[in-house]
């Protein structure tokens, strides 16, 4: 089917009701966890109503590879990590998307909501599904993130922003506003600064309607004649709260200190300001996309509870690195039986370096019969020309 929107209420009205796997697992209240799985088997090890804030950060239908750079000593090995292609063009992907969309309805708590990340690409459709799932009225917001990429088109307005859509389980969503901007008001004071405060008997002279309100206000709370010394505008004080536009973050440049090499990797800032917003400070988040691990970091870095998933190793292994200095504790995947290349035999964990690997001799038979049955793309990689296996033998990409 060709047509997204028959799509979309085809899938809705055929979506298999879902239910945790037995007595689902998780959360573990004494863990974090990561599982290495398609996310839909991960949301069945899933406790109904159990997670504050679901974010997700899907292939957005680009039709694009994907990749994980990692630097070694003298050369840089690209180790494919995803590709966001899809036959059936958008029906394909929604087929794909939309009852992973509907299965984190279950897990959410009634106080819960789930963020969708998306761009131009599937933005409006997913919109669409997710209103027929959650209720249009429980469209908490669309956040608009300008990342402030440069690009050199000349046909339209270059792109410069991803849409995130958030829903609520039910009208009593949490939500704490967020204040971290400096209030608009400072610019136009930028020469009449004390500090970071603005003194009545730098601005007196001036017949600004602003000025003239804030004595006007001032006077009234003191109940007496200002003096030089009092404050008008206090600017450590007086912040803006935050609005959907969100500008002041910028995306994982090449060189900055928390890239991890892994094409797509979001900025930890964002998701800190999306975990802070709608999960409570004891709250349990959970991402199912969760590539290079932004959401766990994040969540570690605010106390938050977290469960990451995703299928692809390169996300594992990194995920499992990053979180590993944040979270001494994290459960291993419990249903994990493919190669473990990339945690020893003591359980310490390992990077994946394709010069390094030392398997012992069951994981490398198990690796080696994976290698012929299913060359996936996640068990080669290329040192410069040259595409190896993990055994270091010469290979082939797969398609
Ligand atoms: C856009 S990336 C996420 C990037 C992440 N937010 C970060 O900051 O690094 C999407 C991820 O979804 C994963 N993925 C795609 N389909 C999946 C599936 N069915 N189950 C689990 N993970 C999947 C890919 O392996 C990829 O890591």
């Amino acid at each position: 089917m060709n047509d997204p929107l028959a799509a979309i209420s085809a899938l809705l009205r055929d979506l298999p009701a879902t239910s945790p796997a037995g007595d689902a697992p998780l959360p573990d209240p004494d863990a974090n966890t990561i599982l290495h799985m398609d996310n839909l088997a991960a949301m069945s090890l899933i406790r109904d109503q159990s997670i504050d804030f679901i974010y997700l950060d899907p292939p957005f239908a680009s039709s694009a590879h994907y990749w994980r750079e990692i630097r070694l000593p003298g050369h840089t090995v690209r180790q494919p990590a995803y590709i966001d292609h899809w036959p059936n063009g958008l029906s394909g992907y929604l087929a794909f998307l939309v009852p992973r969309l509907a299965a984190t309805r279950r897990l959410l708590k009634p106080t819960g909501s789930i963020c969708v990340h998306l761009d131009t690409h599937s933005s409006h459709y997913v919109k669409v599904a997710l209103d027929a799932i959650f209720g249009p009225e429980l469209l908490v917001n669309e956040v608009v993130w300008r990342y402030g990429k440069m690009s050199n088109t000349s046909r339209r307005f270059p792109q410069n922003h991803d849409t995130l859509l958030v829903y609520a389980a039910s009208s009593d969503w949490y939500f704490e506003p967020v204040r971290n901007q400096p209030s608009e008001y400072r610019n136009r004071f930028l020469r009449d600064l004390t500090g970071n405060q603005v003194l009545y008997g730098s601005v007196k002279h001036r017949q600004d309607k602003l000025i003239l309100r804030r004595i006007a206000a001032r006077t009234k709370e003191l109940g007496r004649d200002l003096r030089d010394s009092d404050i008008l505008f206090d600017f450590d004080l007086e912040r803006k709260v935050q609005d959907d536009v969100f500008t002041d973050i910028s995306i994982v440049k090449g060189n900055a200190r928390e890239g991890t090499g892994y094409d797509t990797q979001k900025p930890q800032q964002l998701l800190e300001r999306l975990i802070s917003a709608y999960s409570p400070p004891d709250g349990v988040v959970a991402d199912f996309f969760c590539g290079s691990g932004t959401t766990g970091a994040a969540a570690s870095a605010l106390n938050r509870r977290w469960i990451l998933a995703d299928y692809g190793l390169p996300a594992i292994q990194l995920s499992r690195l990053r979180l590993a200095a944040s979270t001494p504790t994290f459960r291993r995947d419990p249903a994990l039986q493919s190669p473990t290349f990339d945690i020893d035999a003591t359980g310490a964990i390992r990077d994946y370096r394709l010069e390094e690997i030392d398997l012992s001799a069951s994981d490398e038979a198990i690796v080696a019969s994976q290698l012929e049955t299913d060359p996936s793309p996640l068990l080669v990689g290329r040192i410069g020309d040259i595409v190896i296996d993990v055994f270091g033998r010469e290979a082939t990409l797969p398609d």
